[in-house]
């Protein structure tokens, strides 16, 4: 099958490549020239567990291809998935100015039946907006081309991007066409051998819907945690034993019940606002997704607040941190909307000093937020005479760190851990202070050094 995908970032580059896998004949096309060129050269512009494996065999095999011009993409295939960025407008909605310049584009080079594919999310009503769009481009040519519109969101996560792609829970197909509903079924199928039933299809809006549903539901998990992290501090329980006692039951269920210092990343804060806002639009009051809003915005500074009650002091001039983690969730390099970047800009604003480590994220941190930072490429070189440890993404490797290396690298030895990586009582024996969210603190071992 010939494909065409409009936007080369983390959906569009894994779903060309993983569609290109299949043994699909795949073109990923960007307006960005740079990351064009350095995909053809088969450099990455971004980090992705298996990725490169898949687009480098790929690329060899004559597969798949890179290329800025969109016209002979779109001319040269049956499949265009639109996978360009939909980022947060200022008031919270999702800005589709490149969902539809891409309609035009396609409106203005179309030249014979195609099926276009929202792939980007996209709030209800924008397929069909790409659908006049195009069509009124094909009029203004004065021509009457057939084509049909499909939305078919993506449900990846990054960091597991290309196993999620290749053995999905689900896939979702919106469309009102059944040319294109036989067309996409036979084009997932390869995905879905072992149980078919997990490509579903529905009308065009419940499938848009469907998308920022399912992120809505997983923040509002996180927010709800996070609250009940917050009385667990104030109660003395313990927030894993809750967590793991309500997730018991199937009702409920383990997943996406962890605390920490609040949900970023390029989806869940940009699709929860975009939620609000559309809803709004047509009078509905989302107050549940609000909540979850506020809860979250609040969870990004309380990592600041703990540290600042540590030193029972708001300036925290003289004092520098070693900050474990950038990427807004491991085993990525997105620093988009990340927590680690709130309480960076927090311990900075209060006169701390910072020197920071990620495996994946620094290049990508520094473009994005170009801080004052002292960066490090070893975890433990990064401890270097600092006078606590904040651990903030929840990396590997850092479970089961060197603790005995980071005591000796530490001016003294206190961890703020916003992902509850460490057991309190383990940490506490071998001479730490440990602070995380929704357990006890131990705060006996060092106080007085620490101080
Ligand atoms: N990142 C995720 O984990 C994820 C998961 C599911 C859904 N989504 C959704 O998928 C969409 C894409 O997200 P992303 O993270 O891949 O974005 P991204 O910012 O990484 O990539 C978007 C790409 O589109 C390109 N682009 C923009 N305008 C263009 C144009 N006119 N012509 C050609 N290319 C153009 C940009 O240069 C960029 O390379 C968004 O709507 C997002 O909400 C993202």
């Amino acid at each position: 099958m010939k494909i065409t995908i409009i936007g080369t970032g983390y959906v569009g580059l894994v779903t060309g490549s993983c569609l290109a896998h299949m043994g699909n004949q795949v073109i990923c096309v960007d307006n960005n020239k740079n990351k064009i060129a350095k995909l053809k050269k088969g450099r990455l512009p971004i980090y992705e567990p298996g990725l490169k494996e898949i687009i480098d065999s790929n690329i060899k095999d004559a597969r798949l291809s890179f290329t800025t011009d969109l016209s002979s993409a779109v001319q040269a295939s049956e499949f265009v998935f639109i996978a360009v960025g939909t980022p947060m407008d200022e008031d919270g909605s999702a800005d589709l100015q490149h969902v539809l310049a891409v309609a035009e584009e396609i409106g203005d080079t179309i030249d014979d039946y195609k099926i276009i594919i929202t792939k980007s999310t996209v709030p209800v009503g924008t397929a069909e907006q790409v659908r006049k769009t195009i069509k009124k481009k094909i009029e203004t040519r004065g021509l009457a081309i057939n084509f049909d519109m499909v939305s078919n969101p993506e449900f990846l996560k990054e960091g597991r991007a290309v196993s999620d792609f290749l053995s999905p829970d689900r896939i979702i197909i919106g469309t009102d066409s059944e040319r294109a509903r036989d067309r996409l079924e036979a084009l997932y199928n390869p995905f879905c051998r072992t149980d078919g039933s997990r490509i579903l299809f529905m009308d065009i809006a419940s499938s848009e819907l469907t998308k920022y549903a399912a992120n809505a539901m997983l923040a509002t998990r996180i927010s709800f945690i996070n609250e009940i992290a917050a009385v667990c501090e104030t109660t003395g329980a313990d927030v894993d034993q809750v967590r793991i006692g309500i997730g018991a039951d199937n009702r409920i269920g383990r997943r996406f019940l962890f605390p920490g210092i609040g949900y970023g990343g390029s989806c869940f804060p940009k699709d929860v606002q975009s939620l609000i806002r559309s809803a709004a639009k047509m009078d509905i009051d989302l107050q549940i997704l609000k909540a979850v809003e506020n809860v979250n915005r609040d969870q990004k500074n309380l990592m600041v607040r703990k540290i600042k009650d540590y030193y029972q002091r708001d300036d925290l001039k003289g004092l520098t941190f070693a900050f474990w983690g950038l990427a807004f969730k491991p085993e990525t390099d997105d620093v988009r909307e990340s927590p680690s970047a709130v309480i960076i800009k927090g311990l900075l604003s209060a006169g701390a000093a910072i020197q920071a480590y990620d495996p994946a994220a620094i290049e990508t941190f520094k473009q994005m937020y170009e801080l004052p930072i002292k960066y490090n490429a070893d975890m433990y070189a990064c401890l270097e005479g600092a006078d606590a440890l904040v651990l903030a993404t929840e990396w590997h490797h850092f479970r089961r760190p060197d603790f005995a290396r980071i005591q000796n690298e530490l001016r003294s030895p206190v961890i703020f851990d916003g992902r509850n990586q460490y057991d309190p009582d383990y940490v506490a024996g071998r001479g730490f202070n440990y602070i995380s969210i929704g357990r006890r603190s131990v705060r006996e071992a060092n106080e007085t050094a620490a101080r």
